[in-house]
């Protein structure tokens, strides 16, 4: 009997990758997935070291058919955070896409019946965005990315958090309700939280 995990997919975006690696430092029993771009961007930024400062195991993508995607028909973890998630991304799976590691743990995920909780980079029509060496930019996410995230929103199992407090409170509250059906409901521990 083991306790579930939560696993946190990162994608090629520089766009509130440093807060989603510093609310990652403050999270146990995660795992820490990049797709081929964010394992780029990661350097691009200077953020190995506080990937590696996280402390969490994290994953690449290596194999074209995302061999580590098996965990998730092991019952191993009780919620997918992707954070940040770039138009790349977000296209492929508002579309269903399951070509790269990150859309296929989605995919997996919505499978098994796994709570996604997804930051997409483009919130609105005009953003602030990160740059590699400490400057800011600004960004103008297309309609077609827009209607990609409002896609998202309908999906089953899926929440679509809007800002970084949004991200925060979404996963201290799936953790908080985990703790209690842990605490509280008997069986159902079992069914929720470890296999
Ligand atoms: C420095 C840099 C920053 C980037 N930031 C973003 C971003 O904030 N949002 C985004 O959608 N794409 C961004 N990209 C582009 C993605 O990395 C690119 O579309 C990539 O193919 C995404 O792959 P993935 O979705 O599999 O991670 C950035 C690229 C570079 C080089």
């Amino acid at each position: 009997m083991r306790s579930k995990r939560l696993a946190w997919a990162i994608t090629g975006s520089g766009h509130y990758l440093r807060e989603s690696l510093a609310i990652l430092q403050t999270l146990q029993d995660v795992d820490i997935y990049l797709s081929r771009a964010a394992a780029e961007i990661i350097q691009q930024y200077g953020f190995q070291a506080a990937l590696e400062a996280t402390g969490h195991k994290v994953y690449q993508d290596k194999t074209a058919s995302s061999v580590p995607v098996e965990r998730f028909y092991e019952s191993v973890y009780h919620t997918l955070v992707i954070s940040p998630a770039t138009s790349n991304t977000i296209a492929k799976m508002a579309y269903g896409f399951s070509d790269s590691l990150v859309t296929n743990l989605f995919a997996q995920a919505g499978k098994t019946r796994v709570h996604s909780v997804v930051f997409a980079c483009d919130t609105a029509p005009e953003l602030e965005s990160e740059a590699p060496r400490d400057h800011m930019v600004k960004v103008f996410p297309r309609q077609i990315d827009l209607d990609n995230v409002a896609k998202l929103k309908h999906f089953a199992d899926t929440t679509v958090v809007e800002d970084m407090n949004a991200l925060q409170a979404t996963i201290m509250q799936r953790l908080a309700t985990l703790h209690d059906l842990h605490l509280h409901d008997g069986i159902q521990v079992f069914d929720a939280l470890t296999e």
